[in-house]
């Protein structure tokens, strides 16, 4: 591993970068941006996997397992509030922090689920997706050569997030078959360097959902270390078996140092609205807007207008979700090891990674995940693209189930050869 003086001076290669270098090629990447030109920041990332894997499922006609988007539209409501919001001269740059009826709903909807009260004026800035949220925060508290602790297996644009911000990142994995968070192994993460945490809970892409226990544990070292915990929570409507989601801004003594950060995107079927928030208290919720407002200006105005209806949605649509998904993950995992992979329950989320060492495949999760569309048609994930840390997750996939029962149907039947 090179000296902390080197990375921050861009010299030589660190463990993430040769990690990095070996993802770059692993899908036959068409040039290294920074060969190409490109600044140096990006020598540690390359594009998006997952969404290569849809452009590879549309190149094979394959079924799309591989990217988390459902196949099924948003509420009659969301679509008729969009509409009549563009018929109305709703199509303008909105305030920067998003139209007030939509941050009243997004402040009433946190008191309601979680007892947490925010200021729509004061603590709630509307985002173009969780994405921007979240490297909104990093840019707005991350210094150069400070560190982020960050879980893996882990949503892959957290590294380019802290990397854009001027960060190092800090790996700290999440083990299987349960997942569950290694709070020793948590504190030896933590040095005099660490400036945040990202956590994701209802997890993706292993399915786990963050006890109380886990979360205290977090926050007691936030608290320990002084550091900023930046939630991401886009899966909190969608956990099953009587997992319920806990945000970790709601354990005492961290609200003033809790970003939470949610989406529309998944709970309403909307991922192409791109639509985010983030709830904080000051100073961070100003630290955050500052940079919010010269990255995007404002979410798109008709869909933010549209989300502020789509929040007074009566209990039972979050009682529905829950029902369908469950229907849907039973599928996946009926599907999965039927057809001899090995996956852990899913609590929460609409991912499952499964292994698959038991299959007569002579290769890693790479050529695995090219093979599948190519040859069965169905299009996954491979798992190493989650890890920051050499070596993990070479023999896993990951499936989205965020499907139809047909589409998952129709996927079953071509894996069960
Ligand atoms: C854990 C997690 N965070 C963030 C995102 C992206 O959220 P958005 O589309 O709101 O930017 C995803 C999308 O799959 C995700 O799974």
């Amino acid at each position: 591993m090179k000296r902390r003086e080197e990375v921050e001076a861009g010299q030589g290669s660190t463990a993430l970068d040769i990690l990095q270098g070996d993802k770059l090629s692993s899908f036959g990447m068409r040039f290294d941006p920074v060969q190409g030109g490109g600044a140096q920041r990006l020598h540690m990332i390359r594009e998006s996997f997952i969404r290569e894997m849809t452009r590879l499922a549309i190149t094979h006609q394959a079924i799309n397992l591989s990217q988390g988007f459902p196949d099924f539209d948003p509420p009659r409501a969301a679509i008729e509030a969009a509409h009549n919001a563009l018929e109305s001269g709703g199509n303008q740059y909105t305030i920067t922090w998003g139209t007030l009826p939509l941050r009243e709903a997004i402040a009433a909807k946190m008191e309601k689920w979680y007892d947490l009260r925010f200021d729509p004026n004061e603590h709630i800035t509307v985002t173009c997706g969780v994405t921007e949220a979240i490297l909104a925060t990093l840019m707005g508290i991350i210094n150069k050569g400070d560190e982020v602790i960050i879980i893996e297996p882990y949503h892959e644009g957290y590294l380019p997030a802290v990397v854009f911000a001027g960060g190092v990142p800090h790996f700290v994995p999440l083990e299987s078959p349960d997942y569950i968070l290694d709070l020793d192994r948590l504190r030896d993460a933590f040095n005099e360097r660490t400036k945040a945490i990202i956590i994701n809970t209802p997890h993706n892409p292993t399915g786990h959902v963050f006890t109380r226990q886990e979360m205290e544990g977090i926050a007691e070292l936030c608290m320990e270390f002084n550091i900023v915990a930046i939630t991401d929570e886009i899966y909190e409507h969608i956990t099953y078996d009587g997992h319920l989601h806990f945000p970790l801004a709601t354990v005492p003594g961290m609200a003033d140092r809790t970003v939470t950060i949610s989406g529309l995107g998944k709970t309403f079927a909307m991922t192409g609205w791109r639509l985010g928030y983030a709830c904080t208290l000051n100073p961070l919720s100003t630290i955050l807007r500052t940079v919010h407002d010269f990255m995007t200006i404002c979410a798109p105005a008709p869909l933010q207008a549209a989300c502020a209806a789509v929040l007074q949605l009566p209990d039972e649509y979050y009682a529905q979700l829950k029902t369908d998904y469950t229907q849907r993950r039973d599928k996946m995992m009926e599907i999965v090891r039927k057809a001899g992979f090995l996956a852990s329950p899913v609590q929460g989320s609409y991912y499952v990674m499964a292994d698959f060492s038991n299959w007569d495949f002579d290769g890693d999760d790479y050529s695995f995940a090219r093979w599948l569309p190519a040859n069965l048609g169905v299009a996954v994930v491979p798992g190493s693209c989650f890890y920051g840390t050499k070596g993990m997750g070479k023999k896993t996939v990951r499936f989205a189930f965020a499907k139809k029962m047909e589409t998952l149907e129709a996927a079953g039947a071509r894996l069960w050869r």
